[in-house]
């Protein structure tokens, strides 16, 4: 299918004020001008309008402040735009936050995945069951659980194992999305990530806190031995693979989507240290790397996370474009020139979270 036989589309972006969410809100509107973008957001502590800045002039493209477990409004949305397409991040996503407070995570993430479900297979039953519709979840590597230094990486195949209230909602609203494929044929779609990162991460989560921490002078805090495994994939490549699995899948299908770039904690952030040393010669601490402090670790904290995204690769022809090397130096970078972006976010509610999870 070339870009001019396609159909334009509606697509009702959830979390779309979010990280990876904005990115792929920008993804889609440079690449698909024609479609019509609609951004549910309840712009919770994670959500930023400061995200979708440039996106306001554009036409057809809405923002609706909201709840996704508000189902008149979910449902009002549906109908009143003729949605064709979910795209469905709005989550907590806080592995930390849900130790200290899962309650969030149940209500958004399985109770919202819920709602968002049935409102849509209500709004397709009406609308005749149109082949083209999708409902695509965008989930986690974390719902397989912790892999050990020689298993396998992840797959489609990997059984269910979560070890935190985060990755135990994510997984249970996994399940949902499959069961409404399964039960009454929605057109479905289920993607596992990685890692992400990239502009707009919000500065509690690693790279951006490391980055943050390194031009404030502030002390680097790794968890435990810095020895635990991620797989970094840099968040335009993610979106790339939401791309290809939105217009190339099947409904019913589940991807696992990778960087194929295991690295140990304490690498990463030294990495980190070197490339802000590289591009920013007026530290506070200079050689960043100084900053590094050991600190007690996360409970359940899972040692390692991998993934074998052949499927994606064979079937759909995806593979990531962005080297670790590079998409950390953009990155970087990005903090570097973005201090008035980050700023605001380090608010009083953050400033008592971090002493909470830090001291
Ligand atoms: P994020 O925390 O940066 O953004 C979440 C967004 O959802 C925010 O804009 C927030 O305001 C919105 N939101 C939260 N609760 C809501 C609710 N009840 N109703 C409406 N909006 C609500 O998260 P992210 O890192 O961009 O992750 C997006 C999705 O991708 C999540 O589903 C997450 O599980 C998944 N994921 C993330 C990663 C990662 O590395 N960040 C990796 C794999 C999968
Ligand atoms: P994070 O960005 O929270 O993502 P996730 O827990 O979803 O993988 O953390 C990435 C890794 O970095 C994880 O192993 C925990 C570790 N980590 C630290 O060592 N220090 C920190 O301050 C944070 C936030 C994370």
């Amino acid at each position: 299918m070339t870009l001019a036989q396609r159909q334009p589309h509606t697509i009702l972006i959830t979390g779309g004020a979010g990280f990876i969410g904005s990115n792929f809100v920008h993804y889609w509107c440079n690449h698909y001008p024609g479609d019509r973008v609609i951004v549910l957001d309840a712009l919770t502590y994670a959500g930023n309008l400061n995200n979708l800045t440039d996106l306001d002039t554009r036409p057809n493209f809405r923002f609706v402040k909201g709840n996704i477990c508000d189902r008149p409004l979910v449902s009002q949305l549906l109908t009143e735009e003729a949605i064709d397409t979910v795209v469905h991040f709005a989550a907590e996503s806080h592995v930390d936050r849900s130790i200290l407070g899962p309650d969030a995570f149940i209500q958004t993430n399985v109770v919202g995945t819920f709602t968002l479900l049935e409102s849509f297979r209500h709004h397709w039953v009406e609308r005749g069951k149109p082949e083209g519709d999708r409902f695509l979840h965008i989930s986690t590597d974390e719902v397989y659980g912790s892999l050990g230094s020689t298993d396998s990486a992840f797959n489609e195949r990997t059984a269910y194992a979560p070890n935190s209230p985060y990755s135990a909602s994510k997984a249970g609203s996994d399940h949902l999305v499959r069961a409404y494929f399964h039960t009454y044929g929605m057109p479905t779609l289920i993607t596992n990530c990685s890692n992400n990162y990239g502009p707009y991460h919000f500065p509690e989560k690693l790279i951006p806190l490391m980055c943050i921490n390194i031009l404030l002078g502030k002390p680097l805090p790794v968890y435990g031995d810095g020895q635990n495994i991620r797989d970094w994939l840099y968040v335009e490549d993610h979106c790339s693979a939401l791309d290809r699995v939105l217009h190339h899948s099947p409904p019913g299908e589940t991807y696992t989507i990778g960087g194929n770039n295991e690295v140990k904690n304490i690498d990463l952030v030294t990495m980190i240290c070197n490339l802000m040393d590289e591009l920013s010669p007026e530290l506070p601490v200079h050689p960043a790397k100084q900053l590094i402090t050991f600190v007690k670790d996360r409970p359940g904290h899972d040692r390692r996370y991998a993934i074998d995204s052949t499927k994606l690769r064979t079937q759909l022809n995806w593979q990531p474009s962005v080297t670790l090397e590079e998409g950390l130096r953009r990155t970087v970078q990005w903090y570097l020139t973005n201090s008035n972006w980050w700023q605001p976010l380090l608010s009083e509610e953050y400033q008592a979270y971090y002493k909470t999870v830090y001291t």
